[in-house]
């Protein structure tokens, strides 16, 4: 198995083209199944979570071709597919072709995309969303599985879940009717995808809102698209810097939006700003100490950062707390930090961090994709080396880190295991 080597303390910087948004693609790769015809997709992220949908799309018949960034799919010749566990379970984002399928073909199956070890991650607000909108589904050991036709109605949902806001669209777009989504979740990507599928002939308002609607037509059509920027990826790059004491500029991100994000690197002590499609930082010597980071869905905290802004504060001066209310088991990264010598306390939901001068390079596991990016950013503010196995999390959702990070002046490898 792979793993990255860091040899700690050398500041980040220099420039860097920001990727293409995982969690922007995920969702619009499952809207390819609504869009009868050729799809091209330029920016989209080259990582394991994008492959791992192409390879389930080719058991629905999508074909594609994917070089230097640029996406091409061609789902003219798409057919109803039951996707095994083999197939579900590969990557979160799979869920969402429920919805698509449903939605073009009437019909759609899925054995459950299983938990992780952030959380259980159950899909009964999909399931919800599915019968709102006329589905008949039921739910057997085997998986998930809807037949009817989708019609345009009342959707509310009482958490606003992003996968299954987005279902809630995918099935809504080509139904018999309108549809309002009640309490909708507002993130970037949920609009990301929206303003995809308009692009493909959808009739979608209220987009990056808690109420969104939608007027159901017959069919969508093949387009052209490009992926934004991925604002988690943004945060890690620009945590690298910051932890570094180092001095990084973000390249494309133009439609990348930082709020909830942005802010909390400045009350760490960092002078962060943008221009047209840059975003530049510069970090102090050492980080402050921020007391009561909280996440929540957008426009709080991400979830997506904690695991990155527990690593950045495992260094900065005085005492932080952090607060995770999305998932329920999303500290994996602590014990790791531990080890690197973190002064850590967790009580339930919340973590109460006393910042070191430094941490000590040793041998640690990523747990999952966002506690994998954390510990190679804890690798590069300690002292000595640091291995971090589970190379295969990070992979899902960046773009040769170890490559972007050696451009801005770490000293990181990729390795495999002997
Ligand atoms: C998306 O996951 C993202 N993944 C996650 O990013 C992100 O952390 C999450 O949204 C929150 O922003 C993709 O977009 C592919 P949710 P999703 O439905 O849609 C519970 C990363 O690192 N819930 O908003 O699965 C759920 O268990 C990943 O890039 C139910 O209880 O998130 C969780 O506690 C990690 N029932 C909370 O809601 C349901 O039917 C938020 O989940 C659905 C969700």
């Amino acid at each position: 198995m792979s793993y990255v080597k860091i040899e700690g303390g050398t500041k980040l910087e220099g420039e860097l083209s920001l990727q293409g948004s995982k969690n922007g693609v995920l969702p619009i790769l499952a809207a390819c199944i609504l869009c009868k015809g050729r799809v091209i997709l330029k920016n989209c992220p080259d990582i394991s979570d994008v492959r791992d949908i192409l390879y389930t799309l080719s058991f629905a018949g999508v074909t594609s071709t994917f070089k230097e960034g640029c996406l091409d799919l061609d789902t003219t010749d798409a057919f109803p597919y039951r996707f095994g566990p083999e197939l579900a379970c590969k990557t979160r984002g799979g869920v969402l072709l429920l919805g698509a399928c449903w939605g073009r073909f009437h019909e759609a199956g899925m054995a459950y995309p299983g938990g992780c070890v952030i959380g259980a991650r159950p899909i009964d607000l999909h399931c919800r969303v599915f019968r709102q909108l006329g589905a008949t589904l039921s739910e057997k050991p085997e998986g998930v599985f809807l037949c009817g036709c989708p019609e345009g109605g009342r959707v509310v949902l009482p958490y606003p879940s992003v996968g299954a806001t987005e279902n809630a669209v995918l099935a809504a777009v080509c139904a018999k009717g309108n549809t309002v989504i009640y309490g909708a979740a507002r993130e970037p990507e949920v609009a990301e995808l929206c303003r995809f599928l308009n692009r493909a002939g959808a009739k979608i308002c209220g987009i990056g809102t808690s109420r969104i609607g939608i007027e159901g037509v017959r069919g969508l059509r093949g387009t052209e698209y490009t992926v934004s920027g991925d604002r988690i990826v943004a945060g890690t790059y620009l945590a690298a810097a910051a932890v570094t004491g180092g001095e990084v500029c973000l390249c494309g991100t133009r439609h990348v939006c930082m709020k909830g994000i942005a802010e909390y690197f400045g009350r760490m002590g960092n002078r962060i700003y943008r221009e047209a499609d840059r975003i530049v930082i510069n970090a102090p010597k050492r980080l402050k100490a921020v007391p009561g980071i909280v996440t929540a869905p957008y426009p709080a905290f991400p979830t997506d950062m904690q695991s990155l802004t527990v690593a950045m504060l495992a260094t900065a001066e005085g005492d932080s707390c952090v607060e995770e209310t999305v998932f329920e088991s999303r500290f994996g990264v602590v014990p790791e930090l531990q080890r690197m010598g973190a002064d850590i306390q967790r009580n339930g939901q919340s973590v109460y961090i006393r910042g070191m001068e430094r941490l000590q390079g040793t041998t640690v596991t990523a747990m999952d994709l966002r506690s994998g990016a954390a510990l190679v950013l804890a690798g590069l503010a300690a002292e000595g080396e640091t291995c971090v196995d589970g190379y295969e999390y990070i992979a899902r959702g960046y773009e040769d880190i170890c490559g972007t990070m050696r451009r801005l002046g770490a000293k990181t490898v990729l390795a495999e295991e002997k």
